[in-house]
C-alpha cells in the first residue's frame, strides 16, 4: 500500500500523475467522491479564515495575509494543467501536515477531520473565478464598518475582528481630548495591537485577551491601525475624530 502523505515534493507529482490520468475520463467534477467522509466546506472555510486568512490571500475566502504565498497564484498552473479539485485537496492537506520547517508557516493548524475540511475548502475555490454562494457566503460574518466606538470615562474599546479577519470590528472611532485609554478586545487567536498614529499610543501585539495603551490627545483627525506587518495594507485601519 502506498503511502499517501508523503513529503510535498513526492506529493506533488503524485497528484499530478492522477490528475493526468482521470483528465480525460472526468470533465468538471467536483465533488468529494474520493474521500471516506464528506468535506464541510462551510467549517473548512471558517477554519481557514481563522487560522491560515491572517498569513494567505484567498479571494474567495476574502483573506489578505501577506506572510505567505497568494493562494489563488499559488494554484493557477494547477488549474492551467487541469488539474481536478482532489489534486489541489492533497497538496494542500500535505502543506498543513509537512510546511516546510525553515518557513513561517507552522505545521498542524489544523488536524484531523478539521485539516481535511480547511483542505477541501481551500481546493474548491482556489484560482477559480466568482464568488462563494449559498450557505458558503455566509459562513464568516463580514466584520469592520459597524457601528462607531465611542468613548465613555476615558476609555474607547476597538475590537479585532473575532473571525481572525484582518479588520478592526469598528472602523470609525470617537473620542473627546484629553487622557485616553485605548482597549483592543482580541478574541480571534490571531497577532494584533492597535497604534494611533501621530500620538504615543501604541498597545501590544497579543494573541488572545485585551490589548490597552494609554496616552493624552489633542483634538483632531487620526488613523488607527495594527503594526503586524501586512495588516494595515490588508485593512486593519480606522479613523478616530477627537473633540
Ligand atoms: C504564520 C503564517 C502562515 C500561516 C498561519 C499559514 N501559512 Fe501557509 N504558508 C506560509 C508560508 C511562509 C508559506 C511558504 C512556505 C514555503 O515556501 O515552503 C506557506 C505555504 C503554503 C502553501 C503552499 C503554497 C505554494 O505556493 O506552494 C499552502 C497550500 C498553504 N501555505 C496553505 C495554508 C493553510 C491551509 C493554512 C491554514 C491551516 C496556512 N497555510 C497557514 C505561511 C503561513
Amino acid at each position: 500500500m502506498i503511502d499517501l502523505r508523503p513529503r510535498r515534493h513526492v506529493r506533488l507529482s503524485l497528484s499530478l500523475l492522477l490528475a493526468v490520468a482521470a483528465a480525460g475520463l472526468v470533465a468538471g467534477c467536483t465533488n468529494n467522491s474520493g474521500s471516506e467522509q464528506s468535506s464541510n466546506l462551510v467549517k473548512g472555510k471558517q477554519l481557514f479564515v481563522q487560522k491560515c486568512g491572517s498569513c494567505h490571500i484567498l479571494a474567495r475566502a476574502g483573506s489578505k495575509g501577506v506572510t505567505g504565498p497568494n493562494l489563488d497564484a499559488a494554484f493557477a498552473a494547477a488549474r492551467q494543467e487541469n488539474w481536478g479539485d482532489d489534486g489541489v485537496r492533497g497538496v494542500v492537506y500535505g502543506q498543513i501536515l509537512y510546511p516546510n520547517p525553515n518557513t513561517a508557516m507552522p505545521a498542524n493548524l489544523v488536524t484531523g477531520k478539521d485539516a481535511a475540511d480547511v483542505a477541501a475548502y481551500v481546493s474548491t475555490v482556489a484560482s477559480k473565478p466568482g464568488k462563494d454562494v449559498g450557505l458558503l457566503a455566509s459562513a464568516v460574518a463580514p466584520a469592520g464598518g459597524g457601528k462607531p466606538a465611542i468613548e465613555k470615562g476615558g476609555i474607547l474599546s476597538i475590537a479585532a475582528d473575532p473571525n481572525g479577519q484582518l479588520l478592526y470590528v469598528e472602523t470609525t472611532a470617537q473620542a473627546t481630548a484629553g487622557p485616553l485609554e485605548v482597549q483592543m478586545p482580541n478574541q480571534s487567536g490571531v497577532d494584533h495591537n492597535i497604534v494611533i498614529e501621530g500620538t504615543p499610543i501604541k498597545s501590544p501585539i497579543i494573541k488572545k485577551g485585551v490589548s490597552k495603551a494609554k496616552g493624552t490627545l489633542k483634538p483632531g483627525s487620526f488613523v488607527y491601525y495594527c503594526s503586524v506587518p501586512g495588516h494595515r495594507q490588508a485593512g486593519m485601519v480606522g479613523k478616530l475624530k477627537v473633540r
